[in-house]
């Protein structure tokens, strides 16, 4: 059911999409959250759907409706993102555009109570990086490309995790202004062979022309 894709330039190929933030818990009814929207990842998946891709869209809590012929995944925390994710393997191009939480709340399991005494403390860990465990692992995407959003150094910043996480794109994104949660979006495109700057459009016009990109990569 749905629209016809409007190509088939990415017939026959799985392509999986993370979108949205993560909720860690605190405790069973507190959490820790971040500004995403999970706009940017639902365009790039429906415009990889209008390509023809079969798109897995690995999502976190967001309050969008899932594109025309996307499957997508329900998930809260960045440990069940990453499980997901390597549940949906294999694909041929991963998108990464989730803006995973780094730290989780240690302990969560019980409500912290106000007790009257000091504030409490959270002890946090590091989560694990869902686009870096993608980059070693035997099972990676012929092409795989993350996203970095950054205030300041954003191509030194983006060029830096490129190399560290082993994609082979990455999408800087200068979230200096009002992006997060905005409609535009200021990117760089960091490839091996150098960074193209875009002009300033909106998300979804930068969905489209990745997705362009990205049959022409694969
Ligand atoms: N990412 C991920 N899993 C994480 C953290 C990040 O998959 N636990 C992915 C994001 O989806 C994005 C890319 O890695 O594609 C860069 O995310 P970013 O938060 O910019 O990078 P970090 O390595 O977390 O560095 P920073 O300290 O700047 O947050
Ligand atoms: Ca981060």
């Amino acid at each position: 059911l749905g629209e016809a894709p409007a190509s088939d330039r990415l017939a026959g190929k799985h392509i999986l999409v993370t979108a949205g933030p993560t909720h860690e818990p605190i405790d069973p009814v507190r959490y820790l959250a971040n500004r995403s929207s999970g706009r940017q990842g639902f365009a790039i998946a429906g415009a990889l759907a209008r390509l023809g891709a079969r798109v897995t869209l690995v999502s976190g809590p967001v309050a969008l409706p899932t594109p025309p012929g996307v499957a997508r995944i329900d998930v809260e925390t960045a440990q069940e993102m990453a499980n997901a994710v390597a549940a949906a393997l294999p694909a041929d191009a991963a998108v990464m555009v989730a803006a995973v939480a780094d730290w989780r709340v240690e302990q969560a399991d019980h409500k912290i109570k106000k007790d009257g005494g000091a504030a409490p403390e959270l002890a946090l860990v590091e989560n694990p990086d869902i686009l870096a465990m993608l980059g070693a692992s035997p099972r990676r995407p012929h092409l795989l490309v993350g996203f970095a959003a950054e205030t300041d150094k954003v191509v030194e910043h983006a060029t830096a995790k490129r190399t560290r996480k082993n994609a082979d794109w990455i999408v800087a994104n200068d979230v200096s202004g009002d992006v997060m949660g905005g409609n535009a979006n200021s990117i760089h495109l960091i490839t091996k062979t150098g960074t193209e700057s875009w002009e300033r459009m909106d998300k979804q016009e930068v969905a489209r022309r990745l997705a362009e990109r990205i049959a022409d990569a694969l």
